[in-house]
């Protein structure tokens, strides 16, 4: 969540600038994965809550339910959807027995003196995400589409869909139903998709987890209801710029005085001249027709739809919205607060257990000093060395969404583990690059630790943590190996 004050003071600074603005999120809003685990769940939910609380403030339009956005179950979203002030999406998320949609199926909003509907399609993915109690099934596209479009169909200008079936299944709906203008999908295929169009129906896409934010300009024609061709608009002005382009060639020939006389014995030279003349003849036809065509379209009321369309990268120099700002940090020290609570409750029940632990073949970083000074000197240099100290300056260091980079690595895999990990093994010490060395600290030649290569440092240097990344250039900055 830490992109969303960034996020919504993009968000301002658009409307202030448009005048209808849709704040849109096709899911995965909440949750990255498609089940939590259950030593996570209260710090994960009160996340979700906070996200929920950010959006609202946010004034979002509508939001898609993604398979994502159930994994602390059903019911948890129905008691979030109560919280938020934008309505949840879902057309095909039914009740198994009476089959009745659990969320509403789509919206209906005016912007910019137009009615526009927005649908909600959850991907039914290959296994059912319900309980028997939980009542629910997510039924397949094929069945719910065709009904809620007839409903919209002349009640809206323009549909939009919001769906978070995977980008193939997109494609088959844009394909089976051109009455849907713009489909938003998410959840499933990585990364930003510019929009691309299949018939009448444009996809596109902005990557998970608010690293961008996705700005699709649409100028829409409510009486043709269709998308221009694409550089259709640009077309005529092609035209037009290549008969400049001619004109300034056949102006060379004649600076010279009458071409017919002046290459009358170089029948070569003349020829070329008479080509450019032909082909500047043709162009003028062309422009004349192009020209006549968009008039009449003008006239006609026919004029297409145009789009633009760019990410933008929630980059760290971004300003932040104040009221979001303060949503985001009253929910983290809460997080903080629930991680800080489960680990006293865990001490005070068990101080026994504590040494033993499963982090087994690893030790620590002190246990690499002395036989290897040099590098221990060099990697307390380092920001590897506190980085569990900038997780305590935040008040962060109990929170399970932070902890996996700001420790030594995969020692700790559960949450629980990563609450208790020994003092050791907090920082991104030696083993999170070398893996576990317990073996190797015994048996220094006989069990030799591990080389780190670039996926080693990609597991923690993500794009959505560190977008500028350079394995060379961050590794001559760590100089580990070299003296
Ligand atoms: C377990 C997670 C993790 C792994 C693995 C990891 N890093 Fe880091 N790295 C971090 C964190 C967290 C910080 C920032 C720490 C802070 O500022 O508190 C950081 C900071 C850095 C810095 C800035 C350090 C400085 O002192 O200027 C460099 C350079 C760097 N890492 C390079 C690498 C390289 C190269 C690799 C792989 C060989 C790597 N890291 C592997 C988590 C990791
Ligand atoms: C996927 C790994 C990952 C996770 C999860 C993660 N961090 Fe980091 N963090 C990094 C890396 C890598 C850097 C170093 C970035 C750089 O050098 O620019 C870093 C740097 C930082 C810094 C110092 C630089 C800065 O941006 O001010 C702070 C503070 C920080 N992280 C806090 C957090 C908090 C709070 C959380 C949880 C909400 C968190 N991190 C979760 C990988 C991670
Ligand atoms: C952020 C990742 C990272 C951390 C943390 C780290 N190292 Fe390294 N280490 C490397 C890399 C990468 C190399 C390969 C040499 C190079 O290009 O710097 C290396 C090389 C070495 C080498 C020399 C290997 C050789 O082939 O010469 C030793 C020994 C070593 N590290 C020990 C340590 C010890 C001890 C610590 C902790 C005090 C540590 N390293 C922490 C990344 C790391
Ligand atoms: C008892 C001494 C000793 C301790 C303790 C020790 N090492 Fe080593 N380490 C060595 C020796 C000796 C070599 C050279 C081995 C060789 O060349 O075969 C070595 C080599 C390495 C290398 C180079 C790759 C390799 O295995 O040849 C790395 C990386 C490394 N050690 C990391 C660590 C880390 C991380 C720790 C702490 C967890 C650690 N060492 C603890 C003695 C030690």
């Amino acid at each position: 969540m830490g992109g969303l004050p960034k996020k919504a003071q993009q968000l301002e600074t658009v409307r202030g600038k448009k005048s209808a603005v849709l704040a849109l999120d096709s899911g995965a809003l909440l949750f990255k994965d498609e089940k939590l685990p259950p030593d996570q769940r209260e710090q994960l939910t009160a996340t979700a809550e906070g996200i929920v609380a950010a959006y609202n403030k946010m004034s979002f339009t509508a939001v898609g339910v993604a398979r994502q956005d159930l994994a602390a179950g059903l019911p948890f979203l129905l008691a979030v959807q109560k919280n938020s002030s934008f309505p949840w999406l879902s057309a095909n998320l039914l009740s198994r027995t009476a089959r009745k949609p659990w969320f509403k199926p789509h919206t209906l909003i005016t912007a910019g003196g137009m009615r526009i509907a927005i649908i909600g399609l959850t991907d039914q993915g290959s296994d059912s995400l319900f309980t028997e109690k939980d009542n629910a099934i997510i039924a397949p596209w094929e069945e719910i589409l065709p009904k809620e479009i007839a409903q919209l169909r002349d009640r809206a200008e323009m549909v939009i869909l919001l769906s978070s079936f995977p980008a193939a299944i997109n494609r088959k709906i844009a394909e089976a139903h051109p009455e849907i203008h713009l489909i938003l999908q998410g959840g499933n295929t990585p990364g930003n998709i510019p929009p691309e169009r299949i018939n009448n129906t444009l996809i596109t896409q902005v990557e998970a987890q608010g690293k961008s934010v996705g700005i699709l300009e649409v100028h829409w024609n409510a009486q043709s209801k269709r998308w221009e061709e694409p550089g259709s608009e640009n077309l005529l002005e092609d035209k037009k710029n290549a008969m400049d382009r001619l004109g300034w060639q056949i102006n060379r020939y004649r600076r010279q005085g009458d071409p017919e006389q002046t290459f009358k014995d170089q029948p070569e030279v003349l020829e070329a001249y008479n080509d450019l003349l032909a082909r500047q003849k043709l162009l003028e036809e062309e422009i004349v027709r192009l020209t006549a065509e968009q008039k009449a379209r003008d006239a006609s009321h026919q004029r297409l739809s145009s789009y633009s369309s760019h990410f933008e990268p929630m980059r760290k120099e971004l300003p932040d919205n104040p009221a979001v700002r303060a949503i985001v940090d009253a929910t983290t020290s809460e997080v903080n607060r629930i991680g800080k609570a489960a680990v006293k409750a865990r001490i005070s029940e068990t101080t026994v257990q504590q040494q033993k632990g499963p982090l087994g073949n690893y030790v620590g970083s002190t246990a690499c000093t002395n036989c290897h000074a040099p590098q221990f000197a060099k990697w307390r240099g380092t920001q590897h060395a506190t980085a569990y100290d900038t997780l305590e300056a935040k008040g962060q260091q109990f929170n399970v969404q932070c902890l996996p980079c700001h420790i030594t690595g995969p020692a700790a895999q559960t949450g629980q583990e990563m609450l208790a990990l020994a003092h050791d093994l907090r920082q991104v010490g030696c083993e999170s690059c070398h893996g576990p060395a317990r073996a190797h600290t015994i048996q220094p030649t006989g069990a030799k630790a591990g080389q780190p290569t670039m996926d080693t440092c990609l597991r923690c240097h993500t794009g959505e943590h560190d977008d500028r990344f350079n394995f060379a250039e961050a590794l001559s900055r760590l100089r580990c190996g070299s003296d």
